[in-house]
C-alpha cells in the first residue's frame, strides 16, 4: 500500500458533528453583531508581506517568526517577486480594505469577518498552525465617534453578551491601557533602565526583547523571571490626562452596565499597534493556551498603512478556544440536526421515493433517503446509523393509499399517516 498523505502540521481537519457545533456559534455571533449593527466584511487570505510589517510591527514575534511568507512567480511581470504572506491576523487586512475602499465615504464603520488565520507556531491543544478567528473591528473618523471611550465599553459589553448566549461562563476578562504612542515611548524608556542591571539573570529572549522591544518582556511566561518583572516600572505610572480619562471612562460604563473585568497591568498584547485599551478574556478549562479572545485600540493604524486618520477597536476571538470551552457543555450532539425520517423504498419503487423526500425536504425536514436495491433489513441499519427518528417504508400499497406506515426507530411505534398530513405529523414531533 502506498504511503497515506496526512493533514500538514498544525492544520487539522474539523468533522462532522463537530462542524455543526462550529455553525452553532457562528451563528450566535451573526445574530449578536447584527443587534449591535456590524456587517460583515471578506478580505483576502493572503496579502502583501508589507502590510502585516507596517500593520502588526517588525518587531513582533507574529512577523518575525511565525508568518507564512513566500515569493509570487506568477506570469505577470509585475507579480514576479513580490512578497506574499497568509494574514496571520485580520486587522491589518480589515484597515487596508477601509482605506482602499474610502469606506468613510460610504458611512461604513463597524466590519466583522470570520474565517482562518495562519501563523507558524509550535502547535500545542489551543494553539494551531491554521486557526479560526472571528473578528470584530469599529473604524472610522474621529467625527465618528470611533475614539470615544463609549466604543470601548460597547464592544465589550457586546462581548460579554455573546459569551452568555453562548452559555460560556467562567471567563475572565483583563483590562489595561497601553497608553498613546508617546506614552509608551516614555514607559518603554524606563523599562530599558529598569532592565539594564537585571537582564542577564533573565531568560535568553528576555536578555534579546530588553534591548530590541523592553515592552514584550512584559508577556514573558518563563517563571524564574516573574519576580524581576513584578518590580518593573507600571504602564499605569506613566498615563497622561487623556488617557487616564479615557481608561477610567470605560471603567465606568463597564460598571454601571455589569460587565466584571479585573485590571492586568502587565497584558501588552503581541501586535504593536494598540493604543489605550488592551483586553483578553481568558478562560480556566483551557490550561496554557488560555486566551479565547484579544484585542484593543489601535489608533495609529490606519495612518501607519497609508490612510487618513481612523481611531479604531476591536478584537478577534479565537474561535477553536470558544469551541473547546464550549464543548465542556454542549456536546456537538446537542445541536447537530439528525434526519427525522428516513425513506425507505422497496424495489421498483425510487421514484416515488423521491418524489415524497422533495415533499418533506420542501417542508424543513431532514431527510435521508434509501434505495430500492436495499433489503428492508438493510434500510432499518443504514435508518439507524443516519440517527433518524422514523423510518417511512414506500411500497406500492402505499402509494396507492396515499398513506404511508411511520415507523419510531427507538420506541418501535407504528402509525399510518395520510401523505397530506405527513409533514406536519413529522415537523409536530422532532425538534429542528
Ligand atoms: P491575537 O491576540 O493575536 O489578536 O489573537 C486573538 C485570538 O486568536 C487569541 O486570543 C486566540 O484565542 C486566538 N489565536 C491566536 N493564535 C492562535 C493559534 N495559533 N491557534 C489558535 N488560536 C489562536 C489578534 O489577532 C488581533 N488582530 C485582535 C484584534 C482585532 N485587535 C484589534 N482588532
Amino acid at each position: 500500500m502506498m504511503k497515506a498523505i496526512k493533514a500538514p502540521r498544525g492544520t487539522r481537519d474539523i468533522l462532522p458533528p463537530d462542524t455543526a457545533l462550529w455553525n452553532f456559534v457562528e451563528a450566535a455571533v451573526r445574530d449578536v453583531f447584527r443587534a449591535y449593527n456590524f456587517q460583515e466584511i471578506r478580505t483576502p487570505i493572503f496579502e502583501s508581506t508589507e502590510l502585516f510589517a507596517r500593520g502588526v510591527g517588525e518587531e513582533t514575534d507574529i512577523v518575525s517568526k511565525e508568518m507564512f511568507t513566500w515569493e509570487d512567480r506568477g506570469r505577470a511581470e509585475s507579480d514576479k517577486g513580490q512578497s506574499l504572506t497568509l494574514r496571520p491576523e485580520a486587522t491589518a487586512g480589515i484597515v487596508r480594505a477601509y482605506i482602499e475602499h474610502k469606506m468613510w465615504d460610504r458611512g461604513l464603520n463597524k466590519f466583522f469577518c470570520i474565517g482562518p488565520m495562519f501563523r507558524r507556531e509550535r502547535p500545542q491543544k489551543g494553539r494551531y498552525r491554521q486557526f479560526y478567528q472571528i473578528d470584530a473591528e469599529v473604524i472610522g473618523p474621529a467625527s465618528s465617534g470611533s475614539d470615544l471611550p463609549a466604543r470601548d465599553a460597547e464592544i465589550l459589553e457586546m462581548l460579554a453578551t455573546l459569551l452568555h448566549r453562548l452559555g460560556i461562563t467562567h471567563w475572565n476578562l483583563e483590562l489595561n491601557s497601553v497608553g498613546s504612542s508617546q506614552e509608551r515611548v516614555k514607559f518603554n524608556e524606563a523599562l530599558r533602565v529598569a532592565l539594564e542591571p537585571v537582564k542577564d539573570k533573565m531568560c535568553v529572549d528576555c536578555q534579546r526583547r530588553a534591548v530590541t522591544n523592553p515592552l514584550r518582556v512584559l508577556d514573558c511566561k518563563v517563571p524564574e523571571d516573574q519576580p524581576i518583572i513584578d518590580k518593573l516600572p507600571r504602564i499605569t505610572d506613566f498615563l497622561e490626562d487623556e488617557s487616564r480619562k479615557h481608561f477610567d471612562a470605560v471603567q465606568n460604563i463597564l460598571t454601571k452596565v455589569g460587565v466584571p473585568f479585573s485590571i492586568n497591568t502587565r497584558l501588552v498584547r503581541g501586535l504593536d499597534y494598540y493604543t489605550r485599551t488592551a483586553f483578553e478574556f481568558t478562560h480556566g478549562a483551557l490550561g496554557a493556551q488560555n486566551a479565547i479572545l484579544g484585542g484593543g485600540r489601535y489608533d495609529g493604524l490606519s495612518e501607519a498603512l497609508g490612510g487618513p486618520a481612523a481611531p479604531g477597536i476591536g478584537f478577534a476571538i479565537g474561535e477553536d478556544r470558544l469551541i473547546l470551552s464550549l464543548q465542556e457543555k454542549t456536546p456537538a450532539e446537542a445541536v447537530v440536526r439528525r434526519p427525522g425520517v428516513y425513506v425507505a423504498p422497496m424495489a421498483g419503487m425510487n421514484a416515488d421515493a423521491a418524489q415524497l423526500a422533495r415533499e418533506l425536504r420542501r417542508h424543513d425536514l431532514v431527510v435521508e433517503l434509501g434505495d430500492e436495491n436495499f433489503r428492508l433489513k438493510k434500510s432499518f441499519e443504514a435508518a439507524d446509523k443516519a440517527g433518524a427518528k422514523y423510518i417511512l417504508i414506500v411500497g406500492e400499497n402505499e402509494v396507492k393509499a396515499d398513506a404511508f406506515a411511520l415507523k419510531n426507530l427507538a420506541t418501535g411505534e407504528q402509525v399510518q399517516i395520510g401523505r397530506a398530513e405527513l409533514a406536519a405529523w413529522l415537523k409536530a414531533r422532532i425538534v429542528p
